[in-house]
């Protein structure tokens, strides 16, 4: 970094962007980074100084940085953590988010597995049908739009960098996934039922919400999770990354060009019907959603609906005039 120069204030330089083929001082670095962060929210839409926000935080340093930059940039934006039971990596990651939250006097809304859903993730990996990575992404994508919704939220966001979509991108490349590849974006609007959800980091690489949170003093939990050694999405990124060594900028050209010319050509056109789930009322294709399904099956419970199916629920309604259809379907997705 000696003698190098930042490219906004011509002092020394602490940072260096290989693929802007610059470098910056602290304070214009950070400046960089809310630039980068509100130059994703505007430009597509994400959401205003007037939606509140919840913000996924898992303890690593991109849900935290991100957290971190909504809160400088004023927005109304509460934390999500949810605890996975996943050993002394869960422990610390809780530690870190409630350090986080205290210090910024931000509000934590906290969701622990094996309390609310009675498993946890090793648990899961060990029963289920389904491997513990799996498993996870489903729980913890279904608490995100549950726990929002029922705290009245606008939008949820999430901490995806630009690593973890180029090499999402990457991986449903190589396979043609074009379902997952139309669904790959910064921001997948509301459906019945589902909350809008924004990743504002995505233009910004590891590297730079790494110095962001060093520069920032924000401490996070730098151990990855023990269950995901070895798994495809690391070698992805190990892949990107060695093309990007040779040519810088190829991550970003790679997923910022697929956002602007191959995007819209992988666009759905058959619109699924969503309708709420007669377990516990979240959005489903089916009966029953998916998160119900694996936990039933983890736990070894057979599948039944808290509602009565809509036929009793008619004669029911018939029986007793008190009771009124809303008080009959309660609880459902909003
Ligand atoms: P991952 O699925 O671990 O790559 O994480 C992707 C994003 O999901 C993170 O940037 C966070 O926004 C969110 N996230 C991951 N783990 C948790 C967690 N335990 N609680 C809340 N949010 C999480
Ligand atoms: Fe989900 Fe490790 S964080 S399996
Ligand atoms: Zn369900």
């Amino acid at each position: 970094m000696s003698g190098m120069r930042c490219r906004r204030c011509r002092g020394p330089a602490a940072v260096e962007v290989r693929r802007h083929n610059a470098a910056f001082c602290r304070d214009c670095f950070v400046h960089h980074v809310h630039e980068q962060v509100r130059r994703a929210i505007e430009g597509f839409h994400m959401f205003s100084h007037q939606d509140r926000i919840l913000v996924a935080v898992s303890g690593g340093k991109d849900s935290l940085a991100l957290w971190d930059v909504l809160l400088e940039l004023g927005y109304e934006a509460a934390g999500l953590y949810v605890g996975l039971g996943i050993g002394g990596y869960s422990a610390r990651s809780a530690e870190v988010v409630r350090g986080f939250a205290a210090a910024r006097g931000a509000r934590l809304i906290e969701v622990d597995l094996a309390r609310e859903y009675g498993f946890d993730i090793p648990t899961a990996g060990r029963r289920g049908g389904r491997s513990s990575c799996s498993v996870c992404g489903l729980a913890k994508r279904y608490v995100f739009n549950r726990a929002a919704l029922e705290h009245g939220f606008d939008v949820v966001a999430t901490g995806h960098n630009l690593d973890d979509e180029a090499a999402t991108l990457l991986g449903n490349t190589l396979r043609w996934q074009t379902d997952y590849i139309a669904r790959q974006y910064p921001v997948l609007p509301a459906e019945d039922g589902l909350l809008r959800k924004v990743k504002p980091l995505f233009r910004l690489s590891e590297l730079e919400t790494a110095a962001y949170a060093f520069l920032r003093g924000i401490e996070y939990v730098v151990e990855e999770c023990p269950l995901v050694a070895g798994n495809t999405q690391l070698r992805y990124k190990e892949a990107l990354n060695l093309l990007e060594a040779t040519s810088p900028g190829t991550k970003a050209q790679f997923f910022l060009s697929f956002l602007e010319r191959a995007a819209p050509l992988f666009a759905r056109q058959d619109e699924v019907e969503l309708r709420p789930c007669e377990r516990c009322g979240q959005p489903t294709t089916g009966r029953f959603c998916a998160f119900c399904r694996t936990r039933a099956q983890i736990l070894g419970e057979r599948l039944a609906p808290v509602t009565p199916p809509v036929s009793d629920r008619d004669v029911a309604a018939e029986a007793s005039e008190e009771v009124l259809p809303a008080e009959i379907h309660g609880g459902g997705a909003r």
